[in-house]
């Protein structure tokens, strides 16, 4: 069955009588895409940068995606986790395989798998660390949007609403001396992101990363890692903990994970793998579809290299981005790692120019007043990036025109 293409403003009128209002969407109906590619409903071409945020590593309808999806869906679709199921094996293999060891749980989000992560904490704690349950989470990490991920993420405005939130987490400055200090009785672990994506992909250091691992060494605390945003090769490695050269004691996976459809994990190392029968368990979780599909994405990850191309093109993206400055774009810095990066704005016109680039055939991801955040596919091509990043150029020239008249 296809869908009748449906113009944006019937689809706009639409969704405003029977989808909850949970999202400010930017005016764009789309309708199909391929690799970097979008095309909307009436037949404009735009160049995706923010790939579904993050999800789409190998792009529009890949085919290793669609070959997956539908061989995988004429055999076996679901069946619960009372029965084994290879595709579920293998992931869990790929995933270990690329991490550390570990063994892993799967279900289907990024909110699901931080509830898988704080569960395992609070369990482990209460075997393990005489009953401290409690763990130190940083200012400007988001962990999800579900009561315990919303608890472990900071900003007030994503947490007040919703309150009284569960208890036991410390939120401090991503600084050492902060996470030290805080990092004290009933505490039994830290959560971190490496690079901070919701809040405008603010990387922390290597050495602050670093340190807190010998920091969880030292006290014999859990460190959590949160490679939602950061992980499947994005930053350039597998995993962004891995340019600091340490080892989790969990991580928490997902967006990319499945290109597409939805599918998360969670990795726990020896220290921390504590689940027995009973303690966790999700109906759709680690199905056979979404599993294989996120075989055959981390398989394509491998088999293209893309892991190392991700590290590649992002500098190309980010020299072809600083070069906006010699055209008067107000370009603070361009920050992160590989295709995780911010173009950060001189300027408050972010939201401007986030408008400004749809009508010039890009789409970016605007946060806050001077952050556009940039999330490509990890085979986004040099061509594809020049032209992006002319268009992003063109829709600037139109921020400021807009401006003078
Ligand atoms: C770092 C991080 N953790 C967790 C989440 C929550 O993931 P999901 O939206 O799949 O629940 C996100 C989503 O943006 C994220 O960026």
């Amino acid at each position: 069955m296809s869908h009748a293409p449906t113009s944006l403003d019937a689809l706009r009128q639409r969704a405003g009588s029977v989808l909850m209002h949970t999202y400010t969407r930017q005016p764009l109906s789309i309708e199909s895409g391929h690799g970097v590619w979008v095309r909307t409903d009436d037949g404009r071409e735009l160049i995706d940068l923010v790939g579904g945020i993050g999800v789409n590593v190998l792009g529009h309808a890949h085919p290793a995606v669609r070959q997956a999806l539908s061989e995988q869906s004429a055999r076996l679709i679901h069946t619960s986790n009372l029965y084994f199921t290879a595709p579920q094996v293998e992931l869990a293999e790929r995933l270990v395989a690329t991490a550390f060891p570990a063994r892993v749980f799967l279900c289907n989000s990024g909110a699901e798998a931080s509830e898988t992560a704080i569960k395992l904490v609070r369990k482990w704690g209460r075997s393990r660390r005489g009953g401290a349950t409690g763990m130190v989470v940083l200012k400007g990490g988001f962990h999800g949007r579900t009561l315990g991920a919303l608890a472990a993420t900071a900003q007030p405005r994503y947490r007040e609403p919703f309150e009284p939130l569960p208890a036991g987490f410390v939120h401090v400055a991503a600084e050492l001396d902060a996470i030290a200090a805080a990092a004290g009785e009933g505490i039994a672990a830290v959560m971190l992101e490496p690079i901070q994506g919701e809040t405008g992909v603010v990387p922390l250091p290597d050495e602050l990363v670093a340190g807190v691992r010998a920091l969880c060494d030292e006290r014999d605390l859990l460190l959590v890692v949160d490679e939602v945003q950061t992980g499947m090769g994005r930053t350039g490695r597998w995993w962004a903990h891995q340019h600091a050269g340490i080892t989790p004691d969990v991580m928490t996976v997902a967006k990319g994970l499945g290109g597409g459809v939805p599918v998360a994990a969670v990795l726990a190392g020896p220290r921390a793998d504590v689940f027995e029968p009973g303690d966790h368990g999700s109906t759709f979780g680690g199905n056979p579809l979404a599993t294989a599909v996120a075989c055959a994405v981390l398989r394509t990850i491998a088999e293209e290299r893309l892991v190392g191309r991700a590290a590649r093109m992002g500098e190309y993206l980010r020299e072809s981005l600083l070069s906006l400055r010699s055209q008067g774009v107000p370009v603070a810095t361009v920050r992160g790692r590989g295709l995780m990066l911010a173009l950060v704005l001189d300027e408050p016109i972010a939201a401007a120019a986030g408008r400004a680039a749809l009508g010039s055939g890009v789409i970016v991801n605007a946060i806050g007043d001077s952050v556009l955040r940039l999330l490509p596919a990890l085979t986004i091509t040099e061509e594809e990036v020049d032209e992006a990043v002319r268009r992003l150029g063109e829709a600037f020239a139109a921020v400021r025109a807009e401006d003078a008249s």
